[in-house]
């Protein structure tokens, strides 16, 4: 079934409802309540980068990676709100040790290297057609990770569930290394999973057209839950309501808040997440200890999905936001639609408008996008009024600007 969400707020009674999360979860930040969490153990093989994702440069004039990128907007959370923030990051055993040799040579981008953590998360075989694992060496057997649903028991593996106790974390802000608009630690978003006393919550944005590549919210069986795109019937991803919009039209965008208690209660209760199934292209040893690289399809991964919580969850928060200002995540190498070009557009024109609302005159075409190149690196102001002194003078002149 679809869900109501909660709306992007038009009106008077739905932006002071906005304003009173804002403050609870400025609150729950402020006291430290709540540690930022980051999974970036996927292989990144639509990108066709070599190395992890995180690594890629994106700042359209500064060229600074999505790690540093992320980087920043804790460090500026951290400044605001004179808080920890603490940096849970999840990589996997391919990626593991290129990830930490990069924030090694970067200096941890300004975080104090104790506030960031890594760990690891698990590995399963893949098969054949014929339920075969694979050998990529003659005395190993073939594994990917197992999905970002890994998660959870990573965490509590790994110690993580238990640091978080430690150091008074109640809440994560989960999200993917992909998305370059995202709000890290959101207030607004916190403050409507605390204040409904939330597991698990979710950010949503409208979806642009049926086949989007986005999974979808809504109830399954009663409860709230994400069915993943490759999931879909063609019949369910067609259908309109009354008013002509898509009827499942809510798209998640991996942004989530979990109470950490859920996670405790979940991974001790025994319990296992179902595996989805991804068709792959599997490179392998054969018989006589010679490489094949497939040119089709031969092999079956598996992997586990963080949304499949969500219906164990207690009163989950579905919140919509504006997709022009919290998705524009890196996935495909080229194309129309979440590319490195499309991502850094989206930034410039992010921080275009950002500018523009504060009163200053910044063109823009008739599609939207600013005529003038400009980055606004997450650390430059706290605030919109330290960002409209700062601004005050410089822009009259400039056609490219990069605010440091
Ligand atoms: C994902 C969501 C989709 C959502 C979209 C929004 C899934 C299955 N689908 O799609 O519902 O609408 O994002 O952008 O999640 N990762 C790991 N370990 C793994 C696998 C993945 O850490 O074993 C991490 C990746 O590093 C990445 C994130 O999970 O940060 C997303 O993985 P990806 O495969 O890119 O998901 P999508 O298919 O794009």
């Amino acid at each position: 079934e679809p869900i109501e969400a909660i709306p992007i707020p038009t009106t008077d009674e739905q932006l002071t409802r906005a304003e009173r999360a804002r403050k609870a979860g400025e609150q729950r930040i402020s006291s430290g309540k709540v540690a930022a969490v980051l999974v970036a153990g996927g292989q990144g093989s639509r990108l066709g980068y070599d190395g992890p994702k995180g690594k890629f440069p994106i700042g359209p004039i500064s060229k600074m990676s999505l790690f540093q990128l992320h980087a920043e907007k804790i460090l500026a959370v951290r400044e605001k709100y004179g808080a920890a923030v603490p940096w849970y990051i999840m990589t996997s055993e391919t990626n593991n040790q290129e990830t930490i040799a990069f924030f090694e040579e970067n200096e941890y981008f300004g975080l104090p290297k104790e506030d960031v953590i890594f760990f690891v998360q698990g590995m399963i075989p893949a098969m054949d057609a014929n339920g075969k694992f694979f050998l990529d060496s003659k005395s190993h057997v073939f594994t990917n990770p197992n999905g970002h649903g890994g998660i959870l028991f990573a965490l509590r593996d790994n110690g993580c569930l238990e640091d978080m106790k430690k150091r008074g974390v109640e809440d994560i802000f989960y999200f993917q290394v992909d998305n370059v608009l995202l709000k890290i630690c959101d207030p607004i978003f916190i403050g409507y999973h605390h204040l409904q006393d939330s597991d698990m919550s979710c950010k949503v944005v409208e979806k642009r057209y049926p086949a989007e590549k986005v999974g979808v919210i809504g109830k399954r069986d009663g409860k709230v839950a994400v069915i993943e795109y490759s999931d879909f019937s063609e019949e369910d991803m067609n259908a309109r309501d009354s008013s002509g919009k898509l009827k499942y039209r809510h798209g998640s965008i991996a942004i989530h808040v979990i109470r950490r208690q859920f996670i405790e209660r979940l991974t001790s209760s025994g319990i296992t997440f179902p595996y989805h199934v991804a068709h792959k292209k599997i490179k392998y040893i054969d018989e006589k200890g010679n490489l094949i690289e497939p040119q089709k399809e031969n092999g079956y991964k598996f992997e586990m999905f963080i949304f499949d919580a969500l219906p164990f969850a207690k009163n989950p928060v579905v919140m919509e936001v504006r997709r022009e200002d919290e998705f524009s995540p890196v996935k495909n190498k080229s194309g129309d639609e979440n590319t490195p070009e499309t991502a850094k557009r989206a930034l410039i024109n992010y921080h275009a408008r950002t500018i523009k609302s504060l009163g200053f005159n910044i063109p823009f075409d008739e599609d939207g996008n600013s005529l003038i190149k400009i980055e606004l690196s997450p650390l430059y102001a706290k605030s919109s009024e330290e960002l409209k002194i700062k601004l005050n003078n410089i822009l009259s002149t400039a056609r490219e600007i990069y605010l440091k």
